[in-house]
């Protein structure tokens, strides 16, 4: 995931993306603990996730608010269309 193409890309993969920053840092799976093994300040406290995750969710919602919901579906890109 690369923030710094991310509003280049299709309205579906931003919207999933969004998503995932969400379930990931709740879940606790990012920051990677491989990672925060060693650097200990990559740890997020609660505020520092709950700022992460109403950020994704506001994009979520602000992306759902301008484009319709069959436009948010991400599609493998040689899937048969139904
Ligand atoms: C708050 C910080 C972080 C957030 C919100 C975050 C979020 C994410 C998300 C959403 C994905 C899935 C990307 C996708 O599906 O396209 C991902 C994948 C990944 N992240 Fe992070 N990440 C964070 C920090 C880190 C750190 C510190 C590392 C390691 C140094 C790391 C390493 C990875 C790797 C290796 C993957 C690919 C994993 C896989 O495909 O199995 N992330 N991250």
């Amino acid at each position: 995931m690369n923030f710094n193409d991310f509003t280049g890309r299709k309205i579906a993969y931003q919207n999933h993306s969004s998503e995932e920053v969400v379930e990931m840092v709740e879940e606790g799976e990012m920051p990677m603990s491989s990672y925060t093994l060693i650097h200990r300040d990559a740890v997020l406290s609660a505020a520092q996730k709950e700022a992460l995750t109403s950020w994704a969710k506001a994009i979520q919602d602000t992306i759902k608010l301008h484009y319709p919901a069959d436009s948010l579906v991400l599609r493998r890109p040689n899937a048969p269309s139904k």
